[in-house]
């Protein structure tokens, strides 16, 4: 009998402690530890991340060793991310893991963050057939991702300026909502009606996106109309709310159906924080059944960052025999 391939998943990318055992390429445990000392400052503060990760990172192992009932023994690989991300962050997470191979002996694979995104599609039935399109949306990026094979993947088009997700962020803030703000702007949008305000549509070159237009017309329109009325945004929270949340769903599915289009693809993905935006997967959800797509969305838990997709990606990676030396060390920047 062969052995199992089991991998000790880490991800600490950005404010997520997470660690995840993946057998076989099934998820047996998911560990997520949401920081949640940035909510009073309106952000991420990077060096209070990679102080709550050095904190959270050995209890978030250990959990998910014994959820998953596997023993340090029965580790093959361990897996980081390795880019991109907060450096402080990914430090902490790369130096765990090269730490934890070394100890045990076994070997190490570097994962990247947004790779893993689209694969979180693998974790679970329904997955889709290749190729197919994913629209990666979260708080750092926002793609257009043609999906070949689990490996092979080419970045068709991306955001020049903000993310999806940072658009979601500062216009919540704006509006004096907690970060982040995605999760809490699209709860009061569900109350709102999306086409009482009218923001511009940007509109980049072949699959590429723009958000910081929006939020500077967000800003402005805020601006003025709290000049006749102070309390204009907590009076129209929910139309306001409704109508930004609607413009940067028109915005992202503009370019996915271009691409679906154009390269006649009809099995469609979205991952990313973004995509548990409840708008943009009923909207999603629609133009499938108009246009004859497949559509596929992550389970919730695996739309936003976790150590189960690091998990996953590094199981293609391990039949693909793609290791990293132990040297390897994070980078915040990185293309794929
Ligand atoms: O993928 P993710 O967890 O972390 C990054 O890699 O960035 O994405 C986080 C982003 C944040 O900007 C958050 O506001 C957004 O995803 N987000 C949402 C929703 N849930 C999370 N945006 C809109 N609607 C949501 N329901
Ligand atoms: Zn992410």
């Amino acid at each position: 009998m062969s052995q199992s391939i089991n991998i000790l998943a880490i991800e600490s990318s950005c404010d997520e402690t997470s660690a995840a055992v993946v057998e076989d390429g099934i998820v047996l445990s998911n560990l997520i530890a949401t920081q949640k000392v940035h909510e009073k400052y309106g952000g991420v503060v990077p060096e209070m991340a990679s102080r709550a990760h050095m904190q959270n990172i050995i209890p978030v192992v250990d959990v998910a060793l014994k959820e998953a009932g596997v023993s340090k023994r029965d580790i093959t690989a361990v897996a980081f991310t390795q880019a991109p991300g907060l450096i402080g962050s990914l430090l902490v997470g790369a130096s765990f893991a090269k730490g934890c191979a070394q100890a045990l002996d076994v070997p190490l694979i570097a994962v990247h963050h947004m790779q893993a995104h689209v694969l979180a599609h693998f974790i679970e039935d329904p997955k889709p057939s290749f190729p197919f399109l994913c629209l990666t949306v979260s708080g750092g990026h926002t793609q257009v991702v043609l999906c070949r094979s689990h490996l092979d993947m080419e970045v068709l088009g991306e955001t020049i300026d903000d993310a999806a997700g940072e658009a979601f962020d500062k216009v919540a803030k704006m509006l004096g909502l907690p970060y982040p703000g995605g999760p809490m702007v699209d709860k009061l949008a569900k109350d709102g009606d999306p086409h009482r305000f009218k923001f511009p549509l940007s509109d980049m070159k072949d699959y590429d996106f723009s958000f910081s237009g929006l939020k500077t017309s967000v800003l402005y329109f805020l601006q003025k109309e709290r000049k006749q009325d102070p309390e204009f945004a907590e009076k129209n929270m929910n139309d306001i709310c409704a109508s930004v949340q609607h413009t940067i769903i028109r915005m992202l599915m503009n370019k996915l159906k271009k691409a679906a289009a154009q390269l006649n693809i009809k099995d469609i993905g979205i991952a990313g924080g973004v995509s548990a935006n409840s708008g943009l997967r009923n909207t999603l959800l629609q133009t499938g059944e108009e246009l004859g797509w497949n559509v596929f969305i992550p389970k919730f838990e695996y739309c936003t960052d976790n150590a189960a997709m690091i998990g996953i990606t590094a199981h293609y990676k391990y039949l693909a025999g793609q290791f990293a030396d132990r040297s390897i060390t994070p980078t915040a920047r990185a293309a794929w």
